[in-house]
């Protein structure tokens, strides 16, 4: 399962990379709203750590818009994924990028029909945000296991399920049980993947004994 943190925040994406577990990025207009930053300056900046996907989210609504934009983007690095909504037009923009070979996220997905006509388009990528489901009472993995599903009954369809909007290593470890691609991960849920208790008082333990050796191993 690829690993992609999902923040625009430089200092975080430099902290985690280093730990050699991240595959990529996903950045949307909130998360450059926050970062307080240019959108083209951070995009730049963090295709210099990351060489993996990079996603950079559109803000056109349009098809024009859209393409021009997204080809802005994708000049930006060889590493760059154009993020596009889905909708009509974004799906229409995301069918003449997949024709030039250029990469595509196709996020705010919310269904699994949606999730085929992404597949149709020819998405690289298609984002199905689960905890914004679960936020509304609706089971978000079950659209997940829905998407694997489908997608698995037709090989020509290449798109990878990219599960996005998580919120707990939960989400993160029932998605991968059910063979989603890629997963998304804000820094702190990332960070809590690492913890058991029982890791820390293990060590802790061990450390105690060691001591007591009197040793060193260099
Ligand atoms: C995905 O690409 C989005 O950036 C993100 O996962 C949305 O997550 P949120 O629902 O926590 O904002």
């Amino acid at each position: 399962m690829e690993f992609f943190i999902d923040t625009a925040d430089i200092n975080e994406i430099r902290e985690l990379a280093a730990t050699g577990l991240v595959d990529g990025v996903t950045t949307n207009p909130s998360l450059i709203a926050k970062s307080g930053r240019q959108f083209i300056e951070v995009i730049k900046e963090i295709a210099e750590i990351i060489s993996g996907p990079i996603s950079a989210e559109v803000t056109s609504l349009e098809y024009g818009g859209m393409v021009a934009e997204g080809r802005k983007l994708a000049a930006l690095a060889d590493n760059i994924v154009v993020k596009l909504p889905l909708t009509p037009d974004g799906l229409k923009a995301c069918k003449t990028f997949s024709d030039e070979g250029i990469s595509t996220n196709v996020t705010l997905c919310f269904s699994a029909a949606q999730a085929l006509l992404a597949a149709k388009a020819g998405a690289t990528y298609v984002s199905p945000f689960i905890g914004r489901l679960d936020d509304l009472a609706q089971d978000g993995l079950t659209l997940i296991a829905d998407i694997v599903e489908i997608y698995n009954a037709y090989p020509d369809l290449t798109t990878k399920v990219l599960v996005a909007s998580t919120r707990s290593p939960l989400h993160i470890v029932e998605a991968a049980k059910m063979g989603a691609d890629t997963a998304t991960i804000p820094p702190a849920v990332l960070r809590a993947m690492f913890k058991h208790p029982l890791t820390d008082r293990g060590l802790e333990a061990f450390m105690a004994d060691w001591e007591k050796t009197g040793q060193t191993i260099l």
